[in-house]
């Protein structure tokens, strides 16, 4: 059986649901919450120590201004209504990306983080305005500015992700196979699952059946 500590989502599929169901995009993203919190709650019941979310790519810019609004509205509600009880869940939230929101949201988020910072059941990293490739960038400039050699343990050390293991698995839902410039680094010995369910319609139990799965794979790293 392996061993399961970090599961990374990619939760593609809430545009799509929300057209299809609601005839409105943010109803999705407000339906993609709610499996969030599912997915949190089998997380735990896993004993995963780590789930990392891709809430908001440095691509997702490009959208309506009106579904950015919507998407940061969401998040701030979140924060302001359910951090009490992840706290009191003993569950740890970090945030890798940016902190360039509102003044109002990077306190909040702020906020959130330190709170929540001595919490161990489970660790959620939120990835907001998260792009991999800016990552890498900034963590060999500074790698180079350290003046240390560069080896894998020193880059590790600038990446965002740094403190996190790396992901032994990664689910994207939403039927699409490509991996949109999350984590690049870090899936590099990923077990990768791809669903073809939309996220709002994922449930802990296709979560658990991926898992099951993972379980029983024999992973080799090279080896045979
Ligand atoms: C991708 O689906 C999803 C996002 C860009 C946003 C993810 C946000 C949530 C799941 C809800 C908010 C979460 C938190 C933690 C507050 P898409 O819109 O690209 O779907 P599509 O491919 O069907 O267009």
């Amino acid at each position: 059986m392996n061993p399961l500590n970090h599961v990374a989502i990619i939760m593609d599929g809430n545009g799509r649901w929300g057209l299809e169901n609601k005839s409105s995009r943010n109803a999705g993203h407000k339906a993609g919450l709610k499996a969030v919190e599912k997915i949190i709650k089998a997380s735990i019941k896993q004993k995963i120590k780590h789930l990392t979310l891709y809430a908001f790519s440095t691509e997702n810019w490009k959208r309506p201004k009106s579904e950015i609004k919507y998407l940061f509205n969401l998040l701030e509600n979140f924060l302001l209504n359910k951090i009490d009880d992840l706290h009191k869940q003993n569950i740890k939230l970090k945030i890798i990306g940016l902190k360039n929101f509102s003044p109002k949201l990077n306190k909040l988020l702020r906020q959130s983080e330190h709170k929540t910072k001595k919490n161990t059941k489970l660790q959620i990293n939120l990835a907001l305005n998260y792009g991999s490739k800016f990552e890498l960038i900034n963590a060999f400039k500074k790698l180079k500015k350290s003046k240390k050699i560069i080896n894998e343990k020193n880059l590790i050390n600038f990446l965002q992700t740094k403190d996190i293991p790396d992901p032994e698995l990664l689910i994207r839902t939403g039927n699409t196979k490509r991996l949109s410039n999350f984590l690049l680094w870090q899936v590099a010995y990923s077990e990768i699952f791809f669903e073809k369910k939309l996220w709002p319609d994922f449930t802990g139990k296709d979560y658990n059946k991926i898992i099951k799965t993972f379980k029983n794979i024999k992973r080799n790293y090279g080896n045979i």
